[in-house]
């Protein structure tokens, strides 16, 4: 139970990393506001999680609807302790030279504006409580190029900026300000991009496990929940503006094939050699 006691409002909650973790705050003891733009998936979840849950209509790039994200955790469960900004699409896709306007800032207010008004309308009700832990959503694309497309590269990093600028603010006010970096995962965002179908999770855990550093490890949503969960609980009481990979270290470069890491490894020594001399 450690998130015992504790109310949760997460954003893009009826699919992937969003239900996982529901499901896995209520089961540590938290009560969850779910919002989404899919409304029969977000009440299903809901209606699963029974008392602990309820579903809001909430589409990320409308301020007032995080505004009521946010006052329905206050008004239904009394308060809000924990803000998770997880709603998110790929977006825009394709060669800069070529990539609409359009496309971009429709991305930009989905990854990058709907994380602003999380943070903004979180630190409203937060600020005057004294507590609180903000999480938002970024990606191994915001730590490395070349991972995703740009306008999702260009948001993930600035979802980590963000993180950074308003950590280094709500610490004044015991609030802290996290964010998560998962690679590929095993969700429907990841199976359809890998397989054409959202439904597709099986066999994208076994293409994201033949590609996975650790060796026939996929990632998968309930890996993410679970940063989630220690960034809400007060285990983590003294981490703020910290990004937490789940990316089996692929973005410190770990790789599928340790077995060139292991061929590498007496060069090395060699080249030391002559350093000591
Ligand atoms: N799956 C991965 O491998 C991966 C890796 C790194 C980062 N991410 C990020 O994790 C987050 C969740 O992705 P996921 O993999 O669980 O995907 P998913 O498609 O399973 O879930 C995303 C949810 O966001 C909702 N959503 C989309 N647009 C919305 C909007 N305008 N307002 C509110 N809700 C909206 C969708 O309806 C869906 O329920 C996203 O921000 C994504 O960029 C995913």
């Amino acid at each position: 139970m450690r998130l015992e006691g504790k109310i949760a409002a997460i954003t893009g909650a009826a699919s992937g990393f969003g239900a996982a973790a529901a499901r896995r705050f209520v089961a540590e003891g938290a009560k969850v506001v779910l919002g989404d733009i899919q409304l029969e998936a977000g009440q299903a979840i809901a209606e699963e999680l029974g008392d602990s849950a309820v579903f809001v209509t909430c589409n990320v790039t409308k301020e007032d609807d995080i505004a009521n994200l946010v006052d329905t955790a206050v008004s239904h469960f009394g308060k809000l302790d924990i803000m998770y900004n997880n709603a998110g699409i790929v977006g825009a896709v394709g060669p800069i030279a070529t990539t609409p306007a359009q496309e971009w800032k429709f991305t930009v207010d989905i990854l990058l504006n709907g994380v602003f008004y999380g943070c903004k309308h979180a630190a409203r009700v937060m600020i005057p409580q004294g507590s609180g832990s903000i999480i938002s959503m970024s990606s191994t694309a915001g730590i490395l190029g070349g991972l995703g497309p740009h306008c999702y590269t260009a948001c993930k990093h600035a979802v980590i900026g963000l993180t950074k600028g308003v950590a280094a603010e709500l610490c004044a006010h015991n609030i802290r300000v996290n964010a998560i970096s998962p690679a590929g995962m095993a969700t429907a965002m990841v199976a359809n991009v890998s397989t054409g179908d959202p439904g597709a999770i099986e066999e994208t855990k076994k293409i994201l496990a033949a590609n996975s550093p650790l060796k026939g490890r996929p990632g998968m949503a309930e890996d993410v929940a679970n940063a989630a969960l220690w960034l809400a609980s007060d285990e983590s009481g003294y981490t703020s503006g910290h990004t937490l990979t789940t990316d089996a270290g692929i973005t410190v470069g770990a790789t599928t094939n340790p077995i060139a890491f292991e061929e590498y490894q007496p060069l090395f020594r060699e080249a030391g050699k002559s350093g000591l001399e």
